[in-house]
């Protein structure tokens, strides 16, 4: 039993105002004299048994029967009457449950109810009521499956419930239309479905959080009441219908939260006053069409407007430019057309500027930009922009995050880009050799698909938080970068389609990659023999992560959840985070020799290996048998021979298996794995056998001609398409102004096609 901290916050601010003066008075004036009454501490005691806490050295610093029960951890008493007013715990026993009958329903002048963090599980019994003087009930973060109790409705001196992050379903029950001094109504993260009506009786309600749950219904037509409302939180829902303009009549809304659910339809802020304190707006994911409105300039103190994914189309209004205070404005993936409206430029407020997956198709005529513009993230990838690269953005002194991919931009990438910490041109036309990145904030280049000549500057090796570099299909000509091995974050190395040439080891100064998970050098000119140890030293691979763990350590880890804080929205959606879990080897289409290196085996995190279409010799290393977890293994048109090792049978999650065009005998391991392979995977290997099942009854050796035939038509198909999207909820400062959850959507592409 650990104290907890707790959301009631301000209850315990109440409580202490009136109380806790005494309570000081007596605690200095004499250790001796007890506050403690025999029937509280019974009680206590009682539900000390109740709740299976243990007697162990870590819990007993709280409840020892040798001290005063109100100096008990969690504990506070009325110090007039030494009764038990407050409790506040992290119930950690695992399994334990209240009851009906539980001794804490006897504790009736509580008027602050935290157990919060724990394991408190099943059902809150209706005998809650009981607890009459309740003012702040917070079972935040536990395990209660079940409906909430229509008895709540009986304790109407609640200021503020909190029940986020259990498995809560049903509806709100309609006794909640009597909590008229209710403050705080958090349900964030449950099960609760249905509709909403209920919280249009809240008459003193601020903060209104139904964030994460299953709600699906129309919006309550009638808010007006609600004269406090600060914040209403109800993203990643299912509410739907038209746009929920009740809310905009609500004169005290600052916050707005509605991302992720199902409005449908036009916006409009006709009616609204033109004094909208609305700061925060978040509409992102809906289904909302039409155009822009020029209303939208009457929400004249947004500092965060997001729009993004819906189907608003045309142009951006004029009136915009009169959102002066805009911090953030996400208009991505929607369709809007025309020029990006220049007085976005002007602004010196803004932060992140995201207008990417629109069909934006030119700057005007001449753009004019502020020196003094706090521009950190801008975000025009996935338009319909073109000309050369725009010049005037080295003149955004703190831009960290650019992402201008999927446009025709051409020409040169200027020097000035040397600043950034992500920057992705993937997919234009630009030329040229890439320019100097001498710099240890840069984290992410993704430059592929563009017609870049010339080698890799050796610059990048000053690069030290470098951990994505994209180099794919240009004509970059070049040996190997070596120097690379440096840089020991790199996760994701893509060389593929370009140019590069020679050996890939060199005795002497070979470290390995110690935090690469992706690595692609397909379709070059890399050629000789990998030293058995080849893998050793690459030791971010074999750490196998399962998806679950990957999405426990992201809502856990700190570390990574700055990360991507930084990397924010936008850009984030083309090259991203890698996701831990996925780590990948191609070295397809290139002239590699020699034996494929036994230690293979050790990066047993590995889940697609591709040695295709090279010049391996020797047999396939039994040691693959050891990465548990592949999912693709094309080992095609080489000149393997001996037999398909056993153990290859044994790895469950291998799906798409290439072994055709090379000199393989012996049998097929028996594994449904196997035999769920097209007959292709295995052809051309005319001493292997055990095809019959694949391949039909006979199996006849492939003619030559056809051989060729059917190696064209493979080769054109994506031997790969895997595509990732992790959608997280992260914390986010936007210059000391707005402290909320910004929604974030990360989505990471991973194509391999040949
Ligand atoms: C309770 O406190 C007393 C006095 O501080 C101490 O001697 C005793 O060991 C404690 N009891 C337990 C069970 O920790
Ligand atoms: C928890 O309690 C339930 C019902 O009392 C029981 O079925 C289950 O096995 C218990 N689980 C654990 C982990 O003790
Ligand atoms: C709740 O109150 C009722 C009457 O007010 C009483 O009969 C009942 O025992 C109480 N329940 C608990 C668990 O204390
Ligand atoms: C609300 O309170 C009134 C008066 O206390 C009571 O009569 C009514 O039943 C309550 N409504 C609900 C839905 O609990
Ligand atoms: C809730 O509000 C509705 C509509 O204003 C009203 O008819 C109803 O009586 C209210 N319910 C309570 C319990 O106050
Ligand atoms: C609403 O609840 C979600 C989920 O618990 C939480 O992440 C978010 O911070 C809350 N929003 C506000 C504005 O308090
Ligand atoms: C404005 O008022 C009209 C007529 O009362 C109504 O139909 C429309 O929905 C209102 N629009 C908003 C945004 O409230
Ligand atoms: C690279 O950056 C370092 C540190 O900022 C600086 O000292 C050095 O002069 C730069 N070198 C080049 C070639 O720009
Ligand atoms: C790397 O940075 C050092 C100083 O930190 C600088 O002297 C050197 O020129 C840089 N190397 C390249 C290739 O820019
Ligand atoms: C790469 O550069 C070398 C030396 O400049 C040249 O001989 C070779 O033809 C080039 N290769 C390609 C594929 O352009
Ligand atoms: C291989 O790279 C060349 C350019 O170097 C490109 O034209 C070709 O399409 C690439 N082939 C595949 C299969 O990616
Ligand atoms: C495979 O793993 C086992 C145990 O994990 C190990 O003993 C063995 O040496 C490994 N085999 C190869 C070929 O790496």
């Amino acid at each position: 039993m650990i104290r907890s901290q707790s959301y009631c916050f301000r209850a315990t601010i109440i409580i202490h105002l009136f109380f806790s003066l005494h309570l000081l008075l007596n605690t200095f004036a004499s250790h001796t004299q007890s506050l403690c009454r025999q029937d509280q501490r019974d009680i206590l005691l009682e539900l000390k048994k109740e709740l299976k806490i243990p007697n162990d050295e870590y819990h007993v610093i709280s409840w020892n029967t040798t001290l005063d029960c109100c100096s008990w951890w969690g504990v506070t008493c009325d110090a007039k009457s030494g009764r038990v007013i407050s409790l506040d715990l992290i119930i950690e026993s695992a399994n334990v449950s209240l009851t009906s009958g539980s001794s804490l329903f006897q504790l009736r002048h509580l008027r602050q109810l935290v157990f919060t963090h724990g394991n408190l599980q099943g059902v809150i019994p209706s005998s809650i009521a009981n607890l009459t003087h309740l003012t702040c009930l917070d079972l935040s973060n536990n395990l209660l499956v079940g409906e909430v109790p229509a008895s709540i409705g009986k304790l109407n001196q609640l200021i503020e419930i909190h029940l986020s992050g259990n498995y809560l379903r049903g509806n709100i029950p309609t006794s909640f239309a009597n909590l008229t001094k209710l403050s705080q109504l958090v349900l964030s993260e449950n099960q609760f479905t249905g509709g909403i009506t209920v919280v249009a009786n809240l008459t003193s309600v601020f903060n209104i959080n139904l964030s994460q749950n299953n709600f699906k219904s129309l919006f309550p037509p009638d808010l007006s009441g609600l004269h406090k409302l600060g914040q209403f939180v109800g993203s990643r829902n299912s509410f739907f219908g038209p746009f929920p303009s009740s809310l905009f009549m609500i004169s005290s809304l600052f916050n707005i939260e509605l991302n992720q659910n199902k409005f449908k339809g036009p916006i409009d802020f006709g009616n609204m006053s033109t004094s909208s304190t609305v700061r925060v707006l978040t509409l992102g994911y809906n289904d909302l069409d039409g155009p822009i409105p020029e209303s939208i300039s009457k929400l004249g103190n947004l500092e965060v407007l997001d729009l993004s994914h819906n189907n608003f189309g045309g142009r951006v209004p004029r009136s915009t430019s009169k959102l002066a205070h805009l911090v953030t404005l996400d208009l991505s993936y929607n369709k809007l057309e025309g020029q990006v409206p220049h007085w976005l430029w002007r602004s010196s407020v803004f932060s992140v500027l995201l207008l990417s997956h629109n069909s934006f198709s030119s700057f005007g005529k001449s753009v004019e930009v502020d020196d003094a513009t706090w521009l950190n993230e801008l975000g025009l990838g996935s338009n319909s922009l073109q000309g050369p690269f725009p010049q005037w953005i080295c003149k955004f002194k703190i831009l960290r995050t650019l992402d201008l991919s999927n446009n025709h931009f051409t020409g040169f990438i200027p020097q000035c880009l040397n600043s950034l910490q992500d920057l992705n041109l993937r997919n234009n036309g630009l030329s040229g050799s890439l320019p100097d990145f001498n710099n240890s904030d840069l984290r992410s280049l993704d430059v592929s698909r563009n017609s870049l000549v010339g080698g890799l500057p050796k610059s990048l090796t000053n690069c030290t938080s470098m951990q994505l570099l994209n180099v794919k299909g240009n004509k970059i000509n070049d040996t190997f970068p070596f120097w690379l091995d440096s840089l020991s974050t790199l996760m994701v190395l893509a060389l593929g389609s370009n140019a590069f040439h020679g050996p890939i080891y060199q005795p002497s100064t070979y470290l390995g990659f110690p935090s690469l998970k992706i690595i692609d050098i397909s379709n070059n000119s890399f050629v000789g023999s990998l030293p058995q140890d080849y893998f050793s030293n690459w030791s971010a691979m074999p750490f196998v992560f399962s998806d679950e763990e990957y999405l426990s350590y992201m809502e856990d880890s700190t570390m990574y959840k700055d990360s991507i804080n930084l990397v924010s929205k936008g850009v984030a959606t083309d090259f991203v985070r890698i996701p831990v879990f996925f780590k990948a080897i191609d070295f397809s289409g290139n002239g590699f020799s020699g034996q494929i290196p036994e230690s293979i085996g050790v990066l047993s995190g590995l889940r697609l290996l591709n040695l295709s279409g090279n010049a391996f010799t020797g047999s396939i290393p039994p040691s693959l048998a050891n990465i548990t977890i592949l999912e693709t293994l094309d080992l095609s048109r080489n000149n393997l021979s001996g037999e398909i090792p056993r153990g290859l049978g044994n790895l469950s999650f291998l799906s798409n298996i290439n072994f055709s065009h090379n000199h393989l005998q012996g049998f097929l391991p028996r594994s449904t794995q196997f035999e769920r392979q097209n007959c292709s995977s295995f052809s051309g290997n005319p001493k292997l056998h055990g095809l019959e099942d694949i391949c039909g009854e006979i199996h006849v050796p492939v003619p030559k001609s056809q051989q060729h035939e059917e190696y064209l038509l493979e080769s054109e198909e994506p031997l790969i398409h895997w595509v990732a999207v992790a959608i997280a909820y992260v914390p986010g400062v936007f210059c000391g102004l707005v402290i909320g959850h910004i929604f974030t959507s990360y989505k990471y592409e991973w194509f391999i096609a040949r």
